[in-house]
């Protein structure tokens, strides 16, 4: 879909849909409003006297015009009360414009931004906005036939505005809120694609092809150069796998001087069976969505590269399998990361952090201001925060508190789990220096314990994207499938970044 921004006035509009925001408590209409009311003999003020339109979030209503004004239909959208709209809600009632819109079978629609009437900044609004607005028309359709009847298509939004000193402003808002919506598709689509079509291969060479576009510096790694570089994490995990292991490494500013410079991780396993600790079949198909840390990375990369933030930016994207075989790894094998470190296997199905492991331990060789990292590593983050909220778990206070921060403003929000000296206990090994998994309670925190072994010469923060990575129905901006979660995340958190103060409390 294309957005178009234009001046100009309701009663000139010869629109196939006008849309207008509402709220719940509104006591005057707003001049565009009022004027489209008065055209359509008050119809608009009847209905939400009538209580037949309450403006209730989210909920919509669709008046024909019978060519009392230029535009053929009005929409009305509900944002709920003015005291409580929030920029999610904006991100969300423009979702269910733009979707309800396309669902209707009409190509085009102009949006009245005058309706929305808000306090936030149109910096802010606007992005938004653009983002809901594209996020709710993404569909995953590679395998899928559409008939043509079926095969609507949204293909223009025009954002009134009635006012020329905000038009810069407005035009740049759009083009980062299209940036972050194309990154967020980007990466929904590598998470939703089959395995069998993402292999570690295959997403490097989508890496590469976007590095390429982007000029990002790139690197992809195979299993000569991971077994010099003494990967035992990333390579044992692959063992049982037909398909070889990848290490891609993105770098993004890479001759930049005298900027921070921050290193994101993404979990790359491809498909997570458990291995040899073989998970039970049910659901196992959403197994395909355990890359979805490194799709992430990969948008985030797409985004920041296109909007030219200063920083020193480096995606590490480790990339695997999880597969039983014949070679497999088996519980009980001990393996050696890149650190030197060694860790006990006591179950396959804790690979995430292994590959992490060693992705961790190769950050430190850019000393770098930060590192976060992104996994959808554990069940047990699940059934402690549940689907709505990232675990966030790290050992400094400064990222920890710029990460939630991110969160709050970009509503990928993130709770914090403890990360205390007692739960390492858990994962003492008697035979090597840890094992890759602990007790049966606080799972989401012994992984991150056993990850925090290699973050040990940095700021780090890990985010536990297990609960919110997947979508299991429809919402306003997010379909069934992958959420593209941590793009919105990372990018806001790049966008705000000030140089990190040198000495923290670690
Ligand atoms: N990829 C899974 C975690 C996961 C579970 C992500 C459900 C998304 C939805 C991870 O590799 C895993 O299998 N973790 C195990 C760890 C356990 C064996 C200690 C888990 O959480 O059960
Ligand atoms: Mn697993
Ligand atoms: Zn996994």
């Amino acid at each position: 879909m294309k957005i178009n921004v234009k001046i100009g006035t309701v009663e000139k509009e010869a629109a196939e849909i006008l849309v207008f925001y509402l709220y719940e408590d509104m006591r005057i209409m707003s001049e565009a409003l009022a004027h489209c009311n008065k055209a359509l003999h008050n119809s608009i003020s009847e209905l939400i006297k009538k209580k037949e339109f309450s403006a209730k979030l989210n909920k919509t209503m669709v008046l024909p015009t019978y060519g009392k004004i230029p535009a053929k239909r009005v929409l009305l959208v509900g944002l709920g009360k003015k005291k409580e709209v929030t920029l999610d809600k904006i991100r969300q009632a423009a979702g269910i414009t733009t979707s309800t819109v396309r669902d209707m079978g009409i190509s085009e629609g102009t949006t009245v931004t005058d309706s929305l009437d808000i306090f936030i900044p149109p910096s802010e609004w606007c992005q938004a906005y653009v983002e809901g607005a594209l996020l709710s028309l993404y569909k995953y359709q590679r395998y899928k036939y559409i008939s043509p009847e079926e095969r609507h298509e949204l293909k223009m939004l025009t954002l009134l505005v009635s006012r020329k000193d905000t038009l810069t402003t407005i035009h740049d808002a759009v083009k980062y809120g299209k940036i972050v919506a194309d990154a967020v598709c980007f990466t929904r689509d590598l998470i939703n694609t089959p395995s069998r079509d993402k292999t570690p291969a295959i997403l490097a060479d989508h890496a590469v092809k976007m590095a390429k576009e982007l000029d990002i510096h790139y690197k992809v790694m195979s299993s000569p150069e991971l077994k010099k570089l003494g990967m035992g994490g990333l390579l044992g995990v692959a063992q049982g796998s037909a398909q070889s292991p990848k290490f891609i490494i993105l770098e993004y500013n890479a001759r930049t001087k005298g900027q921070d410079t921050i290193v994101f991780v993404g979990k790359g396993i491809t498909f997570d069976s458990g291995g040899i600790c073989l998970k039970q079949a049910k659901d196992m198909d959403q197994m395909k969505s355990d890359m979805s840390g490194a799709a992430a990375v990969m948008g985030a990369m797409m985004a920041v590269s296109k909007m030219k933030v200063p920083q020193h930016i480096i995606g590490l994207i480790p990339c695997t399998e999880n597969m039983p075989g014949g070679s497999a790894m088996k519980p009980g094998d001990v393996i050696t990361f890149h650190s030197g470190k060694t860790a006990e296997v006591t179950n396959t199905d804790a690979e995430g952090r292994l590959i992490l492991a060693d992705a961790l331990a190769y950050a430190g060789s850019y000393h770098p201001q930060a590192v976060i990292d992104l996994a959808t590593l554990t069940g047990s983050c699940v059934v402690a925060l549940g689907t709505v909220v990232t675990g966030m778990m790290g050992n400094n206070e400064e990222l920890k508190k710029r990460v939630r921060i991110a969160g709050e403003r970009s509503w990928e929000r993130v709770w914090e789990l403890p990360l205390w000296e007692e739960y390492q206990e858990q994962i003492k090994s008697d035979i090597a220096d840890i094992k890759n998994v602990g007790g049966p309670y606080g799972g989401a925190i012994t992984a991150a314990c056993f990850l925090s072994k290699f973050a040990e010469k940095y700021p780090w923060v890990h985010l536990d994207i297990a609960g919110t990575a997947w979508c299991e129905k429809n919402g306003a901006y997010t379909q069934k499938g992958a959420s593209g979660v941590g793009v919105r995340l990372l990018v806001q958190l790049v966008r705000n970044w000030t140089r990190f103060p040198r000495k923290t409390s670690l």
